[in-house]
C-alpha cells in the first residue's frame, strides 16, 4: 500500500479527535477538576465560613489567570472574572447561557418562578413583578414601609439595653414584604406564615434527598403548606378585586389585575405563588444583611457616622413631629445612599452566582462544554485595583458620581436581563429605616470580635450584637 494512503488512514481517527467540523477544538480552561463529587466545593465552603472566600478566588485567579475550571456542587465549574467576564454572564441570552439553581431550590421555590423561566415566559412574568416594583409604583408606598419600621422599632429596640442586630433585621424585612407586597397583616396567619416559610428556607441549600425526618423533607412540607396559604390569599384577593378593591394594593393583587391580550389574567396561579415564594426568599435575606452592615459600619467609623447623622437631621428638623417621610425626602438622602453603596461593594450580600451553558461555548480562546456551570464572583470586580483604588479603604465618595464607574465593574444587584428587580425596593427598605435609627438612638458593637462568616450570606459574629441608647423617645 502507498504510504502516504496508509498514513492518512492512520491519522484520519486523531484528526477527527482533534477537530470538529474541520475546525480545530480549543482547550478547556486550566484547573482540575479535583476529586469526584466533591471538586473544590469543601474549599470554596470553608473560605466562606472562614471570611476568606475573596482570598482563595483570588488564589485561584493568581495560578490559572482570569478563566480556570474546577468542580462546585457536583458539577465541572468555569469560574471567570473581570468587567468583559461579567458583561458574558449578564449579556448572553437563553440560546448560550441559561440559569442555573441547585436542584433544592427548584423543588422547594417552584419551577414556574423567574429563576427556572427563560425567554418570553420570563420577559411576561418579569415586566408583571416589575409593574408592582418600579419607583413610580413604589413611591406610594414609603409611608407604609415607615409605619412598619416605626412599630418594629417600638417593639423591639425602644427601652432595650442590647439587641441583636440581624435576627431583628431580618423579622423587619419580612414583615414589611408580607404587609406591602402580600397584603398580609399582623395577626395568627402572618404567624403561621413565618414560621412555615422559616422551616422551608432551611432546607433550600441542602442535599436534596426527600428521606423522611431530613432538613430537605421538612422544607418541602413546609413549602406544601406556604403554597396552599397562598392559593388561600389569592382566592381572597381575586374576589377582593371583583367587589371593586383597587389594583395596586398590594403585589398579589396588582399580578392579579394584569390582563393578557385575551382578557384573562397574564400571570397563572401557580407562577404568582412561585414568585411569590421567590421574593420572599431574595427580598427579605438580602436588604437585612445590607441594613445590619451598615449599623455595622456606622459603630466603627464615627466621621461616616457624623456625616450620615447629619444628612438624616436635617431631613427630620425640616418636617413636623411625627410626619412621615416621603419619597422626596428620600430623594435627599444622597450621603445615606452613597454609604449603603460602598457597603454592597465591600460586603455583597450576594456572593456570586452560577449559569449553565446551553451549548459548546468559546470563550477568551477556550472551550466551555454544554451543560457545565460559570462561576460569576461579584467582590472580583468589586476589589479590583484598576476599577476601585485602594479597594479596601472604605470611601463612599466613590459613588459621588456613580455614572463614572465602568459598566459591569459594580455588580451587587447583578446586571443584564436578570438585574434584581427589587434594587428600588432595598433601596427605600435601607433608607426609611436608617433615618429612625441615626436619629434615635447610638450603638456601640458589643462583640470584640468584628469579623464575619459567610453562611453564603455574610453573618456578623453572633448575629451583631450592640449595646443601645436612646436619644429620644420614638
Ligand atoms: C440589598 C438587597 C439585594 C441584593 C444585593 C440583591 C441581589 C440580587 C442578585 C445578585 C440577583 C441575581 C442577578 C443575576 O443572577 O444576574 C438578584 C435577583 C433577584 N432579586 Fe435581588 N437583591 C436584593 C434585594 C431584593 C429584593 C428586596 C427583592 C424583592 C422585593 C429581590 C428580588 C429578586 C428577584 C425576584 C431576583 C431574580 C431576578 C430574575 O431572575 O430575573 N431582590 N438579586
Amino acid at each position: 500500500m502507498n504510504i502516504f494512503l496508509l498514513l492518512s488512514l492512520l491519522l484520519l481517527p486523531i484528526f477527527f479527535l482533534l477537530t470538529r467540523r474541520g475546525k480545530p477544538l480549543k482547550r478547556v480552561p486550566p484547573g482540575s477538576l479535583g476529586i469526584p463529587i466533591l471538586g473544590q466545593s469543601l474549599g470554596l465552603l470553608r473560605a466562606m465560613r472562614t471570611n476568606t472566600a475573596e482570598k482563595w478566588m483570588a488564589e485561584r485567579a493568581k495560578r490559572y489567570g482570569p478563566i480556570s475550571k474546577m468542580s462546585l456542587f457536583g458539577k465541572p465549574t468555569v469560574f471567570i472574572y473581570g468587567q468583559a467576564a461579567n458583561k458574558f454572564v449578564f449579556t448572553s441570552d437563553g440560546s448560550k447561557l441559561s440559569n442555573q439553581q441547585t436542584d433544592s431550590v427548584r423543588m422547594i421555590l417552584g419551577d414556574r418562578c423567574l429563576l427556572e423561566l427563560s425567554g418570553e415566559d420570563h420577559k411576561r412574568v418579569r415586566n408583571a413583578l416589575s409593574s408592582f416594583l418600579k419607583p413610580d409604583s413604589l413611591k406610594n408606598y414609603v409611608g407604609k414601609i415607615e409605619d412598619e419600621v416605626m412599630r418594629h422599632l417600638e417593639m423591639h429596640w425602644q427601652g432595650k439595653q442590647k439587641v441583636t442586630v440581624l435576627p431583628l433585621m431580618k423579622t423587619l424585612t419580612f414583615n414589611i414584604i408580607c404587609s406591602l407586597l402580600f397584603g398580609l397583616e399582623r395577626g395568627a396567619r402572618r404567624d403561621a406564615f413565618v414560621e412555615y416559610f422559616q422551616q422551608m428556607i432551611e432546607g433550600m441549600w441542602s442535599i436534596p434527598i426527600n428521606m423522611p425526618f431530613t432538613r430537605f423533607n421538612r422544607s418541602l412540607k413546609a413549602s406544601a403548606k406556604v403554597q396552599k396559604m397562598l392559593r388561600d390569599l389569592i382566592c381572597e384577593k381575586r374576589s377582593e378585586l371583583e367587589k371593586g378593591a383597587p389594583p395596586h394594593q398590594d403585589l398579589i393583587t396588582c399580578l392579579l389585575s394584569i390582563r393578557g391580550n385575551d382578557n384573562n389574567e397574564l400571570v397563572s396561579e401557580d407562577e404568582i405563588i412561585h414568585n411569590v415564594m421567590l421574593i420572599m426568599v431574595a427580598g427579605h435575606d438580602t436588604s437585612s444583611v445590607l441594613i445590619t452592615f451598615i449599623i455595622r459600619l456606622l459603630a466603627n467609623d464615627k466621621t461616616i457616622l457624623e456625616a450620615v447623622l447629619k444628612e438624616q437631621e436635617e431631613i427630620r428638623n425640616s418636617k413636623l413631629s411625627r410626619e412621615l417621610l416621603t419619597w422626596e425626602d428620600l430623594g435627599k438622602m444622597k450621603y445615606t445612599w452613597r454609604v449603603a453603596m460602598e457597603t454592597l461593594r465591600t460586603t455583597p450580600p450576594i456572593f456570586g452566582g452560577f449559569r449553565k451553558t446551553v451549548e459548546d461555548i468559546e470563550y477568551e480562546g477556550y472551550l466551555i462544554p454544554k451543560g457545565w456551570q460559570i462561576f460569576w464572583v461579584t467582590s472580583m470586580t468589586h476589589m479590583d485595583g484598576d476599577i476601585f483604588p485602594e479597594p479596601s479603604k472604605f470611601d463612599p465618595d466613590r459613588f459621588g458620581n456613580a455614572a463614572a464607574i465602568p459598566p459591569y465593574c459594580f455588580v451587587p444587584f447583578g446586571g443584564g436581563p436578570r438585574i434584581c428587580p427589587g434594587y428600588e425596593f432595598a433601596k427605600i427598605e435601607t433608607l426609611v429605616t436608617i433615618h429612625p435609627l441615626i436619629t434615635h438612638f447610638t450603638w456601640k458593637l458589643c462583640c470584640k470580635d468584628d469579623s464575619f462568616r459567610r453562611d453564603p450570606m455574610p453573618v456578623p459574629t453572633q448575629g451583631l450584637p450592640v449595646q443601645l441608647v436612646s436619644k429620644k423617645l420614638l
